[in-house]
């Protein structure tokens, strides 16, 4: 039997996300959104992509629940775009009214589903879905990191002239400007950042990485990205099906790993079949766990915000 995945929200990231894992041919996809006719609209154009690049898949298009019974996973991408005069507060609750009703309308329909979920406030939108959802932790987790380290991997290939492929860089922490990109074990083809690049230099890029999210906002002026945080949830999504055992870093739910209590945050995740399998722990300087604590004292104030 073929995979499915049901997309909720089929905007610029629902419907990215369903173009990339289409081009992948893992799994028939589900796209739900609020706006009628859009989700059909965009999945009957994608489905006529298909036979273009010789895949087969059975993309649907939606505003009703019943059509993501039995998925194998479901990615949560609905939610609102911060307004003009609206706090960041009015678009944490806004965007939890809408990922609670995903969750509890995806869950009675597929109770052994896997949650990616990719909506702002990120850590503390996977851990609201964990809670409604009333599933082990396991069984949620949040795309941030695949994200905020292809930027600084984009960043530091750009610098040196190298490929992509001989970058490896890895941000934890919480999806926001206090993301904490660890600069001692990125490195090029084996030599640390540190040593490759000028002080300054890596300063630059750590920089660019943490304001990632806003250098798009400030070029795209009605949105925000979407390619990339797209590709990565894609990724995420394919090393669940495939049950690769993959290790990226990721939105997880922290139970005494790195000092944290009772927080989604980013840190290394394996992912298979059962979703998070595993939490990878890095030995920390003291510098970086001071900036992680900064980071997650911020997560779990907005956490306390929504009193589950
Ligand atoms: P978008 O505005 O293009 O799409 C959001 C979609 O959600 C819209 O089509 C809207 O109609 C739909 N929607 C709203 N309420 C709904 C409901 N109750 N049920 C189903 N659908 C509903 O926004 P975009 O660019 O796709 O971003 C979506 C979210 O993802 C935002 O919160 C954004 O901040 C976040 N994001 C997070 C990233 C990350 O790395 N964690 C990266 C990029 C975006
Ligand atoms: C980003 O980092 C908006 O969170 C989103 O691009």
């Amino acid at each position: 039997m073929k995979n499915k995945v049901s997309i909720i929200g089929a905007g610029m990231t629902g419907s990215t996300t369903a173009h990339w894992l289409a081009e992948r041919e893992i799994a028939d996809i589900v796209l739900v959104d609020v706006v009628e006719g859009m989700p059909q609209g965009k999945a009957l154009d994608l489905q006529e992509a298909l036979p273009v690049i010789g895949k087969d898949a059975l993309i649907t298009g939606t505003n009703d629940y019943e059509a993501t019974a039995g998925s194998d996973i479901v990615v949560i991408t609905a939610g609102l775009p911060r307004k003009p005069g609206m706090s960041r507060d009015d678009l944490l609750f806004a965007n939890a009214d809408i990922v609670r009703k995903a969750t509890e309308e995806t869950i009675r329909r597929s109770p052994d589903a896997i949650y990616v979920v990719l909506t702002n406030p990120l850590d503390v939108m996977a851990y609201l879905t964990m809670k409604v959802a009333g599933v082990e932790p396991h069984r949620v987790v949040g795309q941030a990191g695949v994200l905020d380290s292809a930027r600084m991997r984009t960043f530091v290939a750009l610098e040196l002239g190298v490929s992509v492929e001989n970058v490896h860089c890895y941000v934890l922490g919480g999806h926001g400007d206090e993301m904490v990109p660890l600069t001692r074990v990125s490195n090029v083809a084996g030599i640390p950042l540190e040593d490759i690049l000028p002080r300054e230099r890596l300063d630059a890029i750590v920089e660019r990485t943490r304001k990632g999210g806003g250098e798009i906002v400030s070029l795209l002026k009605t949105g925000s990205a979407y390619y990339a945080p797209a590709a990565a949830i894609a990724q995420m999504v394919e090393a669940i099906l495939k049950n690769k055992h993959l290790v990226v870093p990721a939105s997880a739910y922290l139970q005494g790993e790195y000092g944290l209590n009772d927080i989604f945050f980013g840190v290394p995740v394996q992912l298979g079949r059962r979703g998070v399998e595993k939490i990878l722990e890095y030995k920390l300087s003291d510098s970086e766990r001071e900036a992680l604590e900064k980071s997650a004292a911020g997560v779990k104030e907005n956490i306390a915000k929504l009193k589950l």
